[in-house]
Protein backbone atom coordinates (compact mmCIF):
# COMPACT_ATOMS: atom_id res chain seq x y z
CA UNK A 1 0.00 0.00 0.00
CA UNK A 2 1.34 3.47 -0.87
CA UNK A 3 -1.55 5.73 0.43
CA UNK A 4 -4.26 5.47 3.16
CA UNK A 5 -7.15 7.99 3.73
CA UNK A 6 -8.36 8.44 7.41
CA UNK A 7 -11.68 10.01 8.56
CA UNK A 8 -13.98 10.11 11.78
CA UNK A 9 -17.51 9.64 11.30
CA UNK A 10 -20.79 9.59 13.62
CA UNK A 11 -20.49 11.63 17.03
CA UNK A 12 -17.60 12.76 17.67
CA UNK A 13 -15.70 12.08 20.94
CA UNK A 14 -12.43 13.29 22.94
CA UNK A 15 -9.48 11.42 21.61
CA UNK A 16 -10.24 11.48 17.84
CA UNK A 17 -7.76 13.51 17.38
CA UNK A 18 -5.44 11.82 18.73
CA UNK A 19 -6.45 8.66 16.85
CA UNK A 20 -5.95 10.60 13.49
CA UNK A 21 -2.21 11.59 14.74
CA UNK A 22 -1.43 8.07 15.48
CA UNK A 23 -2.36 6.68 12.57
CA UNK A 24 -0.68 9.84 10.17
CA UNK A 25 2.57 9.73 11.92
CA UNK A 26 2.95 6.25 12.06
CA UNK A 27 2.00 5.81 8.35
CA UNK A 28 4.71 8.56 7.14
CA UNK A 29 6.93 6.60 9.61
CA UNK A 30 6.57 3.84 6.80
CA UNK A 31 6.49 6.41 3.92
CA UNK A 32 2.83 5.93 2.89
CA UNK A 33 0.70 9.56 1.73
CA UNK A 34 -1.77 10.14 4.38
CA UNK A 35 -5.20 11.87 3.09
CA UNK A 36 -7.46 13.13 5.96
CA UNK A 37 -11.37 12.89 4.60
CA UNK A 38 -13.15 15.72 6.16
CA UNK A 39 -17.34 15.21 7.68
CA UNK A 40 -16.85 11.55 7.50
CA UNK A 41 -18.61 9.18 4.63
CA UNK A 42 -20.27 12.75 3.66
CA UNK A 43 -17.27 14.41 2.70
CA UNK A 44 -15.72 10.82 1.12
CA UNK A 45 -18.59 11.13 -1.08
CA UNK A 46 -18.49 15.27 -1.82
CA UNK A 47 -14.76 14.60 -2.16
CA UNK A 48 -13.48 16.78 0.46
CA UNK A 49 -9.86 15.18 1.01
CA UNK A 50 -6.83 16.38 2.47
CA UNK A 51 -3.06 16.01 1.75
CA UNK A 52 -2.01 15.79 5.70
CA UNK A 53 1.73 15.81 6.83
CA UNK A 54 3.21 15.46 10.02
CA UNK A 55 2.74 19.11 10.62
CA UNK A 56 -0.96 18.60 9.91
CA UNK A 57 -1.29 16.57 13.07
CA UNK A 58 0.87 19.00 15.63
CA UNK A 59 -1.03 20.55 18.19
CA UNK A 60 -4.26 18.12 18.37
CA UNK A 61 -3.50 15.23 21.39
CA UNK A 62 -4.99 17.53 23.21
CA UNK A 63 -7.63 18.51 21.93
CA UNK A 64 -11.01 17.82 21.42
CA UNK A 65 -13.51 17.08 18.86
CA UNK A 66 -12.48 16.09 15.19
CA UNK A 67 -9.97 18.45 13.20
CA UNK A 68 -11.38 16.49 10.02
CA UNK A 69 -14.93 17.11 11.06
CA UNK A 70 -17.70 14.64 11.59
CA UNK A 71 -21.03 13.90 10.73
CA UNK A 72 -24.10 11.40 10.12
CA UNK A 73 -24.82 10.37 6.77
CA UNK A 74 -26.94 7.93 6.76
CA UNK A 75 -26.92 8.16 2.76
CA UNK A 76 -24.08 6.21 2.83
CA UNK A 77 -25.97 2.80 3.11
CA UNK A 78 -27.06 3.59 -0.94
CA UNK A 79 -24.64 1.42 -3.03
CA UNK A 80 -24.61 4.60 -5.46
CA UNK A 81 -23.00 6.78 -2.78
CA UNK A 82 -19.97 4.45 -1.28
CA UNK A 83 -19.38 4.16 -5.20
CA UNK A 84 -18.91 7.41 -5.51
CA UNK A 85 -16.84 7.48 -2.43
CA UNK A 86 -14.22 4.71 -3.75
CA UNK A 87 -14.03 6.35 -7.31
CA UNK A 88 -13.17 9.74 -4.79
CA UNK A 89 -10.69 7.78 -3.28
CA UNK A 90 -9.33 5.68 -6.23
CA UNK A 91 -8.35 8.89 -8.53
CA UNK A 92 -6.13 9.82 -5.57
CA UNK A 93 -4.83 6.06 -5.40
CA UNK A 94 -5.99 5.66 -2.22
CA UNK A 95 -5.52 2.30 -1.57
CA UNK A 96 -7.26 1.70 2.41
CA UNK A 97 -9.28 3.74 4.61
CA UNK A 98 -9.02 3.69 9.09
CA UNK A 99 -12.50 5.05 9.77
CA UNK A 100 -12.44 6.19 13.34
CA UNK A 101 -15.98 6.35 15.11
CA UNK A 102 -19.28 4.09 16.72
CA UNK A 103 -21.18 0.63 15.54
CA UNK A 104 -22.63 3.37 12.48
CA UNK A 105 -19.41 3.61 11.05
CA UNK A 106 -18.40 0.32 11.31
CA UNK A 107 -20.94 -0.58 9.24
CA UNK A 108 -19.88 1.83 6.69
CA UNK A 109 -16.30 0.33 6.79
CA UNK A 110 -17.65 -3.35 6.51
CA UNK A 111 -19.67 -2.03 3.39
CA UNK A 112 -16.69 -0.57 1.64
CA UNK A 113 -14.31 -3.71 2.34
CA UNK A 114 -16.94 -6.04 0.78
CA UNK A 115 -17.07 -3.80 -2.34
CA UNK A 116 -12.98 -4.56 -2.37
CA UNK A 117 -11.95 -1.23 -0.85
CA UNK A 118 -10.44 -2.25 2.49
CA UNK A 119 -10.79 -0.65 5.58
CA UNK A 120 -10.19 -1.16 9.16
CA UNK A 121 -12.05 0.84 11.98
CA UNK A 122 -11.30 2.15 15.32
CA UNK A 123 -13.88 2.42 18.12
CA UNK A 124 -14.66 6.46 18.66
CA UNK A 125 -17.63 7.21 20.62
CA UNK A 126 -18.23 8.37 24.13
CA UNK A 127 -21.28 5.92 24.70
CA UNK A 128 -18.57 2.85 24.92
CA UNK A 129 -21.29 0.34 23.15
CA UNK A 130 -18.88 -0.96 20.45
CA UNK A 131 -18.39 -4.75 20.35
CA UNK A 132 -14.97 -6.33 20.61
CA UNK A 133 -13.73 -3.59 22.79
CA UNK A 134 -13.62 -3.38 26.24
CA UNK A 135 -13.44 1.05 26.04
CA UNK A 136 -13.91 3.21 23.00
CA UNK A 137 -12.07 6.09 22.49
CA UNK A 138 -13.73 8.70 24.50
CA UNK A 139 -15.60 7.22 27.04
CA UNK A 140 -13.47 7.58 29.94
CA UNK A 141 -13.05 12.01 29.36
CA UNK A 142 -16.77 11.63 29.06
CA UNK A 143 -17.20 9.90 32.43
CA UNK A 144 -15.18 12.64 34.12
CA UNK A 145 -16.97 15.58 32.79
CA UNK A 146 -20.62 13.47 34.04
CA UNK A 147 -19.06 12.96 37.09
CA UNK A 148 -18.08 16.48 37.86
CA UNK A 149 -21.26 17.32 36.67
CA UNK A 150 -23.01 15.01 39.26
CA UNK A 151 -20.73 16.28 42.17
CA UNK A 152 -22.33 19.96 41.29
CA UNK A 153 -25.58 18.58 41.40
CA UNK A 154 -25.19 17.05 44.44
CA UNK A 155 -24.12 20.04 46.10
CA UNK A 156 -27.06 22.35 45.37
CA UNK A 157 -29.23 19.11 45.76
CA UNK A 158 -27.91 19.07 49.21
CA UNK A 159 -28.21 22.27 50.11
CA UNK A 160 -31.95 22.31 48.95
CA UNK A 161 -32.73 18.87 50.07
CA UNK A 162 -33.84 18.12 46.47
CA UNK A 163 -34.02 14.97 44.10
CA UNK A 164 -31.68 15.48 41.21
CA UNK A 165 -32.37 13.38 38.00
CA UNK A 166 -29.52 13.39 35.93
CA UNK A 167 -29.64 12.67 32.07
CA UNK A 168 -27.14 10.71 30.65
CA UNK A 169 -25.77 9.64 27.19
CA UNK A 170 -25.10 6.56 26.06
CA UNK A 171 -27.96 5.86 23.54
CA UNK A 172 -28.84 1.95 24.16
CA UNK A 173 -25.97 1.46 26.52
CA UNK A 174 -25.71 2.13 30.15
CA UNK A 175 -22.03 1.90 30.63
CA UNK A 176 -21.26 5.60 31.09
CA UNK A 177 -24.57 6.13 33.06
CA UNK A 178 -23.88 2.99 35.66
CA UNK A 179 -19.80 4.10 36.03
CA UNK A 180 -21.04 7.63 36.73
CA UNK A 181 -23.27 6.25 39.42
CA UNK A 182 -20.86 4.68 41.21
CA UNK A 183 -18.48 7.31 41.02
CA UNK A 184 -20.78 10.34 41.46
CA UNK A 185 -22.63 8.20 44.79
CA UNK A 186 -25.73 8.05 42.77
CA UNK A 187 -28.53 7.28 45.31
CA UNK A 188 -30.81 5.61 42.21
CA UNK A 189 -29.89 4.47 38.53
CA UNK A 190 -31.95 3.80 35.73
CA UNK A 191 -30.25 1.90 32.77
CA UNK A 192 -31.59 0.76 29.48
CA UNK A 193 -30.09 -2.81 30.28
CA UNK A 194 -32.71 -3.02 32.81
CA UNK A 195 -36.15 -2.88 32.57
CA UNK A 196 -38.11 0.48 33.52
CA UNK A 197 -40.87 0.26 35.81
CA UNK A 198 -41.81 3.82 36.87
CA UNK A 199 -43.80 2.46 40.22
CA UNK A 200 -40.63 0.36 41.44
CA UNK A 201 -38.32 3.52 40.64
CA UNK A 202 -40.88 6.17 43.12
CA UNK A 203 -41.52 3.02 45.47
CA UNK A 204 -37.29 2.81 45.87
CA UNK A 205 -36.90 6.57 46.60
CA UNK A 206 -39.83 6.51 49.29
CA UNK A 207 -37.65 3.82 50.93
CA UNK A 208 -34.56 5.64 50.86
CA UNK A 209 -36.52 8.96 52.12
CA UNK A 210 -37.87 6.65 54.76
CA UNK A 211 -34.32 5.41 55.91
CA UNK A 212 -33.70 9.28 56.61
CA UNK A 213 -32.32 10.57 53.11
CA UNK A 214 -32.28 14.28 52.54
CA UNK A 215 -31.60 14.17 49.37
CA UNK A 216 -30.88 12.24 46.03
CA UNK A 217 -29.74 11.73 42.72
CA UNK A 218 -31.58 9.52 40.06
CA UNK A 219 -29.14 8.77 37.47
CA UNK A 220 -30.69 7.88 34.52
CA UNK A 221 -30.12 6.81 30.32
CA UNK A 222 -31.20 8.86 28.00
CA UNK A 223 -34.18 7.69 25.80
CA UNK A 224 -35.81 6.10 28.49
CA UNK A 225 -38.53 8.28 29.24
CA UNK A 226 -39.19 12.33 29.67
CA UNK A 227 -36.76 13.29 32.72
CA UNK A 228 -38.73 16.69 33.20
CA UNK A 229 -41.94 14.62 33.32
CA UNK A 230 -40.65 11.80 35.70
CA UNK A 231 -39.15 15.15 37.72
CA UNK A 232 -42.86 16.64 38.19
CA UNK A 233 -44.28 12.54 38.93
CA UNK A 234 -41.12 11.94 41.52
CA UNK A 235 -41.96 15.74 43.32
CA UNK A 236 -46.16 14.85 43.28
CA UNK A 237 -45.40 10.89 44.69
CA UNK A 238 -42.63 12.02 47.61
CA UNK A 239 -43.71 15.86 48.30
CA UNK A 240 -39.57 16.36 47.97
CA UNK A 241 -39.09 19.39 45.17
CA UNK A 242 -36.82 17.56 42.05
CA UNK A 243 -35.12 19.10 39.15
CA UNK A 244 -34.19 17.05 36.08
CA UNK A 245 -31.01 18.17 34.15
CA UNK A 246 -30.30 16.75 30.49
CA UNK A 247 -26.31 16.58 30.20
CA UNK A 248 -26.14 16.55 26.62
CA UNK A 249 -23.54 17.31 24.15
CA UNK A 250 -21.78 18.91 27.01
CA UNK A 251 -20.65 15.34 27.34
CA UNK A 252 -19.33 15.08 24.53
CA UNK A 253 -16.93 17.61 24.38
CA UNK A 254 -13.52 18.87 26.10
CA UNK A 255 -10.21 17.88 25.90
CA UNK A 256 -9.14 13.97 26.25
CA UNK A 257 -8.47 12.39 29.42
CA UNK A 258 -4.57 10.83 29.34
CA UNK A 259 -7.05 7.25 29.03
CA UNK A 260 -8.13 8.06 26.55
CA UNK A 261 -5.26 9.99 24.49
CA UNK A 262 -3.29 6.40 24.87
CA UNK A 263 -5.80 4.30 23.99
CA UNK A 264 -6.24 6.43 20.91
CA UNK A 265 -2.41 7.04 20.12
CA UNK A 266 -2.05 2.87 20.33
CA UNK A 267 -4.86 2.36 18.45
CA UNK A 268 -4.03 4.67 15.65
CA UNK A 269 -0.75 3.14 15.43
CA UNK A 270 -2.18 -0.39 15.23
CA UNK A 271 -4.34 0.15 12.60
CA UNK A 272 -1.47 1.21 10.31
CA UNK A 273 0.37 -1.67 11.30
CA UNK A 274 -2.86 -3.91 10.64
CA UNK A 275 -3.09 -2.79 7.27
CA UNK A 276 0.35 -3.01 6.46
CA UNK A 277 0.67 -6.35 7.32
CA UNK A 278 -2.60 -6.79 4.95
CA UNK A 279 -5.26 -7.14 7.19
CA UNK A 280 -8.90 -5.68 6.07
CA UNK A 281 -12.28 -5.70 7.86
CA UNK A 282 -10.92 -5.96 11.04
CA UNK A 283 -11.92 -3.51 13.84
CA UNK A 284 -9.68 -2.93 16.48
CA UNK A 285 -10.60 -3.02 20.48
CA UNK A 286 -8.40 -3.48 23.77
CA UNK A 287 -8.97 -6.22 25.98
CA UNK A 288 -7.12 -6.79 28.99
CA UNK A 289 -5.04 -3.76 28.59
CA UNK A 290 -3.95 -5.77 24.74
CA UNK A 291 -4.68 -4.12 21.51
CA UNK A 292 -6.90 -6.59 19.42
CA UNK A 293 -8.22 -6.93 16.40
CA UNK A 294 -11.21 -8.67 14.89
CA UNK A 295 -13.60 -9.45 11.79
CA UNK A 296 -15.95 -6.07 11.53
CA UNK A 297 -18.58 -8.17 10.73
CA UNK A 298 -18.42 -10.65 13.78
CA UNK A 299 -18.23 -7.51 15.70
CA UNK A 300 -21.20 -6.01 14.65
CA UNK A 301 -23.19 -9.57 13.79
CA UNK A 302 -21.66 -11.57 16.37
CA UNK A 303 -19.93 -10.05 19.38
CA UNK A 304 -22.36 -8.73 22.31
CA UNK A 305 -21.02 -6.98 24.64
CA UNK A 306 -21.78 -7.79 28.35
CA UNK A 307 -23.40 -5.42 30.62
CA UNK A 308 -21.64 -5.32 33.97
CA UNK A 309 -24.37 -7.01 36.54
CA UNK A 310 -21.67 -7.16 39.16
CA UNK A 311 -21.46 -3.45 38.54
CA UNK A 312 -24.92 -2.83 39.56
CA UNK A 313 -25.07 -5.02 42.51
CA UNK A 314 -22.03 -2.68 43.90
CA UNK A 315 -24.20 0.43 43.24
CA UNK A 316 -27.19 -0.94 44.61
CA UNK A 317 -25.64 -1.89 47.88
CA UNK A 318 -23.67 1.47 48.35
CA UNK A 319 -27.42 3.15 47.55
O1 LIG B 1 -23.21 8.24 19.93
C1 LIG B 1 -22.82 9.34 20.69
C2 LIG B 1 -24.01 10.16 21.07
O2 LIG B 1 -23.55 11.29 21.79
C3 LIG B 1 -25.10 9.44 21.86
O3 LIG B 1 -24.77 9.32 23.21
C4 LIG B 1 -26.29 10.30 21.59
O4 LIG B 1 -27.48 9.56 21.70
C5 LIG B 1 -26.07 10.75 20.17
O5 LIG B 1 -24.69 10.63 19.92
C6 LIG B 1 -26.50 12.14 19.86
O6 LIG B 1 -26.33 12.34 18.50
P1 LIG B 1 -26.31 13.75 17.80
O7 LIG B 1 -25.06 14.48 18.24
O8 LIG B 1 -26.30 13.43 16.35
O9 LIG B 1 -27.53 14.47 18.26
Amino acid sequence: IKKIGVLTSGGDSPGMNAAIRGVVRTALSKNLEVFGIYDGYLGLYEDKMINLDRYSVSDIINKGGTFLGSSRFPGFLQENMRLKAIKNMKKRNIDVLVVIGGDGSYVGAKKLTEMGFPCISIPGTIDNDVAGTDYTIGYFTALETVVEAIDRLRDTSSSHQRISIVEVMGRNCGDLTLAAAIAGGCEFIVLPEIEYIREDLIKEIKAGIKKGKKHAIVAITEYICDVEKLAKYIQHETKRETRATILGHIQRGGAPGVFDRILASRMGEYAVELLLKGYQGRCIGIKNEKIVHHDISDALENMKRPFKFDWLITAKKLY
